[in-house]
């Protein structure tokens, strides 16, 4: 690398430790990002996103996410499947396979035609103060909003405020 390039590299590497720390720490998140890696790792030869996959493939047995075809964990067939694909990757694949299943693919099914993905809708519009979940700009009380939001029955308010509480909400500062 020329002289130049590497200082102006470790400029870069500098300006992004000491003044964004906090976006760095993201980036870290979004490498480690369920659907990215679903899409980037498995799309090719499964179905294109990992909704439609778990719907086909896998099922919930006392909480673990299992295979159809075997009824074998789906945690140990990918440390074999396929190969080269990081611990952390698959944790995060399986974590995010569990989370579709429990809440029976009800965000998907009456949300998303309107919002993002559920995690980025937690992290970007929603607070959580002392357990209870918030609008981050409008203070609502997320569980009595979504009475009359969305289209959802009682039982399912209750499912889609399990998922929420699964994912990583800020905390509202004091
Ligand atoms: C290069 C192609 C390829 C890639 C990439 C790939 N797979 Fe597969 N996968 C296969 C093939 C081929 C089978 C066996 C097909 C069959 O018998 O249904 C399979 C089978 C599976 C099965 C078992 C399905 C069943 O019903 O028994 C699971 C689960 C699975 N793959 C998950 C994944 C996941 C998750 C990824 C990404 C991390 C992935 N695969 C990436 C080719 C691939
Ligand atoms: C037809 C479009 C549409 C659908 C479908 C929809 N939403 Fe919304 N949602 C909106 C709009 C628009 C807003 C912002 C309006 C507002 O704040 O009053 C919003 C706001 C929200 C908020 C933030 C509330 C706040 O106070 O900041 C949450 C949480 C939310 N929706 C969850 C859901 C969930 C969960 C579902 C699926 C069950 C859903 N929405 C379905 C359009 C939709």
């Amino acid at each position: 690398m020329l002289p130049i390039a590497r200082f102006a590299t470790g400029l870069i590497m500098a300006i992004g430790v000491t003044l964004f720390p906090a976006s760095s720490m993201l980036s870290a998140q979004e490498a480690a990002d369920p659907h990215a890696i679903y899409e980037s790792r498995c799309a090719q030869c499964h179905q294109p996103h990992a909704r439609e996959f778990a719907k086909a493939a896998l099922t919930l047995q006392d909480g673990i996410v299992t295979m159809r075809s075997s009824g074998a964990p789906l945690e140990l067939f990918l440390d074999q499947h396929p190969r080269g694909l990081p611990r952390a990757d698959a944790q995060a694949l399986v974590t995010q396979f569990k989370a579709m299943l429990e809440t029976g693919f009800l965000y998907q099914d009456k949300c998303v035609t309107c919002h993002d993905r559920a995690s980025t809708l937690a992290r970007l519009r929603l607070f959580e103060r002392d357990g209870v979940i918030q609008g981050r700009y409008t203070y609502r009380d997320i569980s009595t909003f979504l009475r009359n939001h969305g289209r959802l029955t009682a039982e399912e308010v209750d499912i889609i405020m399990k998922m929420f509480h699964r994912q990583s909400i800020p905390s509202a500062p004091r």
